[in-house]
């Protein structure tokens, strides 16, 4: 359990937030399905982009874990068939995006999780990738992990509309794209977060990309690359969100990814009438990156509405903290997704606002919460989901009295210094 003692006194500082997980993730797959060698600087530290690099070794692939991380690539079809179960533990995109992988590997191979990946839904990988050719099998009627895998290859080229927005999914049918002969199109309803249809023209690969829609060619060579990883705006996210509600403060985040996929948490602050200023300073990898300035402000509530929800998925918790101390209703609708990440995250934050005296009502697609509403002390669990666990602990900078946190730990599945950066404030 941690103590979280509100912040009595203003907060003036300088962040800088790790390696963003999203793109370690992708850097990481793309170094191993690559010609030669790859060397990556500012790697996440997240426990999850390390479940990745351990289901790759397993898969034969040489990687040095030093300052920088290199992977000696195989090309996209030298990877070794593994011996045992790949544990994917907490991360959902390590056994998405591997399973696209694997999926136009000949070999046969399982992957499996941790007791809340084991929950997640992984149909919706296993249905347009059975499509393509490979075989699946998986606990409840092809839906739960472990995930059984007899690749082929190449697979069988696919024109998919995804039926939700998910950059997951969306990944994995790229990856298996270039594992198939011929032209994939994979459409999804509503833009998600881009990083791989940035990241693999990068790598030399070619593929055509408007609003909603990616085509990319099968049997592509990748080659490999020296990369650095921009900061992860998700990590940026919780210390935004504390610069706003802490009185009387001003924290600057340098260098921090600022994908349109992943910033929509800019917008409705912006609406809200939070104080925030960005400056793209360069791109990396196709990525802009730069530092984001925040101000302590008056906030006043709003309404997230389903069409923005993909490029804030992450970011859904912090509205609620955002809305408890905002004047007004802050309303989110359309986020049934959050249901189905870590934890259910609609009731988990939902739940443990309301045992910190939170004005916060439950919806099957969101939630309201009528502020000001200014959470009292307490004690509050994380769900084991390093999300909850980090947007409890920054309601808890301007609360009334102290909160406290049981299972904490989880924050290193995606921001390992998060404590830290916590005890510096
Ligand atoms: C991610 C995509 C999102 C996000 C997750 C990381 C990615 O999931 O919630 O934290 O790296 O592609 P979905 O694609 O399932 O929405």
């Amino acid at each position: 359990m941690i103590k979280i003692e509100p912040k009595r006194k203003s907060i003036k500082t300088e962040i800088r937030v790790n390696g963003d997980k999203s793109i370690s993730h992708r850097v990481a797959i793309f170094s191993a399905m690559s010609k030669g060698i790859s060397e990556i600087e500012n790697f996440s530290s997240a426990r999850d982009c390390y479940s990745t690099i351990k289901c790759l070794s397993a898969l034969g692939i040489e990687i040095k874990i030093e300052k920088t991380i290199k992977i000696k690539g195989a090309g996209i079809r030298g990877f070794k068939e593994p011996i045992d179960i790949l544990d994917a533990e907490n991360s959902g995109t390590t056994i998405r995006l591997l399973s696209g992988l694997l999926a136009g590997q000949p070999f046969f191979s399982v992957l499996t999780g941790d007791n809340s990946l084991r929950r997640r839904p992984m149909d919706r990988i296993i249905v347009p990738l059975s499509l393509m050719g490979a075989e699946f099998w998986a606990r409840e009627n092809n839906k739960f992990p472990p995930i059984a895998i007899k690749g082929r290859y190449p697979l069988k080229p696919i024109d998919y509309k995804l039926p939700i927005a998910s950059a997951q999914v969306k990944s994995a049918l790229i990856i298996a794209g270039l594992l198939a002969e011929g032209e994939s199109k994979i459409t999804e309803p509503l833009p998600s977060r881009d990083h791989t249809e940035r990241l693999l023209p990068a790598f030399g690969v070619r593929l055509i990309k408007s609003e909603n829609t990616v085509i990319v060619y099968g049997n592509q060579e990748l080659e490999g690359q020296r990369v650095y990883v921009p900061g992860d705006f998700s990590s940026a996210s919780f210390f935004i969100t504390a610069g706003l509600i802490v009185p009387d403060s001003e924290i600057l985040i340098k260098d921090v990814g600022l994908n349109p996929g992943r910033i929509g948490l800019l917008n409705v602050i912006k609406r809200m009438g939070g104080e925030i200023e960005v400056y793209h300073k360069e791109d990396i990898l196709n990525e802009p990156v730069g530092d984001v300035l925040v101000k302590s402000s008056q906030l006043k509530g709003t309404v997230v509405s389903k069409e923005e929800i993909p490029i804030l998925i992450d970011e859904v918790p912090l509205i609620a903290v955002l809305g408890a101390y905002a004047e007004g209703e802050t309303v989110v609708k359309g986020a049934e997704e959050l249901r189905v990440k870590e934890s259910d995250r609609i009731r988990a934050i939902v739940t443990e606002f309301k045992k910190l005296g939170v004005n916060i009502e439950e919806f099957p697609d969101g939630f309201i919460v009528s502020g000001p509403s200014i959470p009292n002390g307490g004690i509050v669990e994380s769900y084991n989901d390093h999300r909850i666990a980090m947007a409890l602990a920054i309601a808890g900078l301007s609360a009334r009295d102290s909160i406290y946190i049981n299972n904490e730990e989880c924050v290193s599945i995606s921001f390992p210094d998060f404590w830290d950066i916590m005890s510096k404030l």
